[in-house]
């Protein structure tokens, strides 16, 4: 017996599954045996008393919960921090523990109310007392870990939780002598996974499967070279040997009914004091603001819900809620995240979103010079579609040419400065780039109180998109089309050749002709099937009207290639009368500009077809500029490719058979994009028709 090693555990008198706090439980009410469990808890306990001393904390009836001793406290030296349960089912048992710990003589230091934080069932010591190891995600807040690391005087690294089923860091996570770290990766993100990683060398990382981890085997109470735990597979047992572990086994069934097994029954009351106290945390803290239609736009549930997703969490110190439905709320909101790189990302997301920093807190943003011609330093700020603002020396500037995926660069200094949305490659030496997330802010309307667009599109989330739901969008889109044709506004059409497959090129050509189109955009594709389908009546080789399969149809797209490369271009075509009608027709007869953007996949190409990709970005870009709307039609790569160079504010309508597409175009949390799923060839002709009743539709007479 090694008696200078302690452990709390509290009989099992009163345990019972009650209620449902956790996975575990669910299905289990009423049903555990309390002879059985006492039975197995005899058993740990005696493992555990023939190898440490065992103290006892007095049950409590109504408490049943409090047999896991783990989620007591934590304790370090002779100081101890309570918890501070989630659930209200377990809040009672905090003041019974409490009386144990000052019974004890221990300092009992007690969190802030609404500060959750589940004792050592969240936070593991480091066997040799480096650090502390502490959970957040499910039952501690991440916040708690700043004030645990100052009172104990301990650096803590936090850790994020993914899985429901691992609530508690002890169920997945186990610190072993010697350094050796018993744990189920998946039941952490990323970014815990990398701060394991960075402490902990491979040789002694014991990384357990599915099977173990759901018998709790992590769930391990450890005592020098011996490790007690409900269950583990041969292939564990035969590792955990292996480096020098003995191994118990002791069944704890009774007690997984709620969650919980060795380790959550026991406390250990007598942890190694660090030698150096420190009292770091790595958690930063920032506290931002947000205004408008928070509710209604379920703008501030997005914004929480990235913070967590994020890894960090969040505190509404006010939020001052918008009395009428035409008011707007305001939020102050602290963020906290377990260190600087996860902030950054945190914020980047939240600014997007219109979160500012408080007024006293505002900075100027951060500006590094380049020093090599089309690279930006590794923390550039990349830019989005929506409208943004720099701050440069105390004043706001507005960002010009504002598109997705850009950098920033303020040119000159001081005063008269100027920001830019620039691409990668476009930077110049001595361009001066912003970085970092300080001093940025995008400008969202106060008035905006659209919904989030993975609402907007829910109903193809269904499964079913209705067909009222799409002539309600073609009417919407119709009643557009003509508004901005009668105010002389910009309307841009991205194209794919689906359109001419599905028959809609005539549609389209007859809303070029019309004076709804103001530019075009497209592959070479699209132009080489329209013209092709002009000349010879193929598409892709089928008959257009027949929809059968023409004999040499194969060589239709090329025959029509070889034509216009004959004639020069295809505004040659049209002038020397070979090209007499089409959608590319209409183009040239009616000065609507076009553009094509080659591929690697391309057949000739057409001689107006931009091979080289730089320029036919740029083509893109400029005939993009000025656009109220844009129609993207079954064209995924240049949908995306056009979508990321347009500005938020610019209506978009999508139009593809394949769900995914329109939600990757939604994905742009545009509020003004619309998604329909149909196919282009019946969604062109419906417009048509409906453009045709509102041209025809009698002025009322009253
Ligand atoms: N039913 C208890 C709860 O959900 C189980 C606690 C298990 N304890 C632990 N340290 N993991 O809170």
């Amino acid at each position: 017996m090694t008696s200078s090693i302690r452990f709390l555990m509290c009989s099992p008198h009163y345990y019972e599954v009650d209620y449902v706090i956790n996975p575990w439980m669910e299905g289990n009410i009423h049903r555990s045996s309390l002879e059985r469990a006492q039975e197995q808890w005899q058993g740990l306990y005696e493992t555990i008393a023939s190898r440490a001393e065992v103290d006892l904390v007095k049950p409590q009836p109504g408490w049943p919960d409090m047999v896991f001793t783990a989620n007591a406290g934590l304790i370090l030296g002779n100081q101890v921090v309570l918890s501070r349960f989630l659930h209200p089912e377990r809040q009672g048992e905090e003041p019974f523990f409490k009386e144990w710990f000052e019974a004890q003589g221990h300092t009992v230091y007690t969190l802030p109310a609404d500060l959750p934080f589940e004792g050592a069932g969240d936070a593991l010591l480091d066997r040799e007392g480096r650090w502390l190891w502490a959970g957040y995600g499910f039952r501690t807040e991440l916040d708690s870990h700043a004030l645990v690391a100052q009172w104990l005087g301990i650096e803590v690294l936090s850790l994020h939780l993914m899985d429901e089923r691992f609530y508690h860091l002890d169920t997945c996570f186990c610190p072993l002598t010697d350094g050796y770290l018993l744990y189920y990766p998946p039941a952490f993100d990323a970014y815990s996974n990398r701060l394991i990683e960075l402490r902990v060398p491979a040789e002694k990382r014991i990384a357990i499967d599915e099977p173990d981890a759901v018998t709790f085997a992590c769930n391990a109470v450890n005592i020098n070279h011996t490790v007690i735990m409900n269950q583990a597979s041969d292939g564990l047992k035969g590792h955990l040997r292996a480096v020098g572990f003995e191994v118990v086994e002791t069944p704890l069934t009774e007690f997984l009914k709620a969650g919980g097994a060795a380790k959550c029954l026991t406390l250990r009351v007598t942890e190694p004091l660090h030698p150096e106290p420190t009292g770091e945390s790595g958690i930063v803290s920032r506290t931002i603001t947000m205004k408008g239609h928070l509710l209604d736009s379920g703008l501030v549930n997005r914004a929480l819900d990235l913070v967590v997703e994020g890894g960090g969490s969040f505190q509404v110190l006010k939020f001052d809620l918008g009395e009428q439905r035409q008011s707007t709320s305001s939020a102050e909101i602290r963020v906290s995240a377990p260190g600087q790189e996860l902030m950054d990302e945190i914020m980047a997301q939240l600014i997007n979103l219109g979160a500012v920093a408080l007024p006293d807190q505002e900075q100027d943003a951060r500006l590094v010079t380049i020093t090599q011609a089309g690279v930006a330093p590794d923390d550039f700020y990349s830019s989005t579609i929506y409208p943004t603002e720099v701050r440069v020396a105390g004043e706001w500037i507005r960002v010009q040419n504002q598109r997705m995926d850009g950098v920033v660069v303020v040119s000159p200094a001081a005063s008269a400065a100027v920001a830019d949305c620039k691409l990668l490659r476009d930077l110049q030496l001595g361009d001066r780039v912003v970085v970092g997330y300080d001093g940025i802010r995008s400008v969202r309307s106060a008035t905006d109180r659209s919904r989030a667009p993975q609402e907007e599109f829910s109903f193809m989330g269904s499964g079913v998109s209705s067909e009222r739901r799409v002539e309600l969008i073609v009417e919407q889109v119709a009643w557009e089309l003509r508004r901005l044709r009668d105010q002389g506004g910009k309307v841009t059409v991205v194209a794919g050749p689906v359109v001419i497959h599905t028959g809609g090129g005539a549609h389209l050509a007859r809303l070029i002709r019309e004076g709804y189109v103001q530019a075009l955009l497209g592959g070479n594709a699209i132009a080489v099937h329209d013209i092709e389908q002009a000349l010879l009546g193929t598409s892709l080789g089928v008959d257009m009207k027949q929809g059968t399969s023409v004999r040499g149809g194969h060589r239709h797209h090329l025959r029509a290639i070889n034509t216009i490369r004959r004639c020069g271009s295809i505004a040659q075509a049209v002038d020397q009368g070979v090209l007499t009608k089409g959608v590319f027709y209409e183009c040239v007869r009616h000065t609507v500009p076009f553009a094509l953007a080659g591929s690697i996949r391309d057949d000739g190409p057409l001689p107006d077809t931009q091979m080289d990709l730089l320029r036919a970005q740029a083509d893109y870009s400029r005939l993009i500029q000025g656009s109220d709307m844009i129609l993207m039609l079954s064209t995924m790569l240049h949908a995306i490719g056009a979508g990321n160079m347009t500005p938020a504010g610019v209506k978009m309508v999508c139009v593809d058979i394949n769900p995914a597409v329109v939600t990757k175009l939604a994905d742009r949390g545009s509020l003004e994009s619309m998604g329909v799923v149909t196919d282009v060839g019946l969604f062109l002709s419906l417009l048509v028709n409906q453009l045709n009743l509102l041209t025809q539709r009698p002025t009322v007479v009253s």
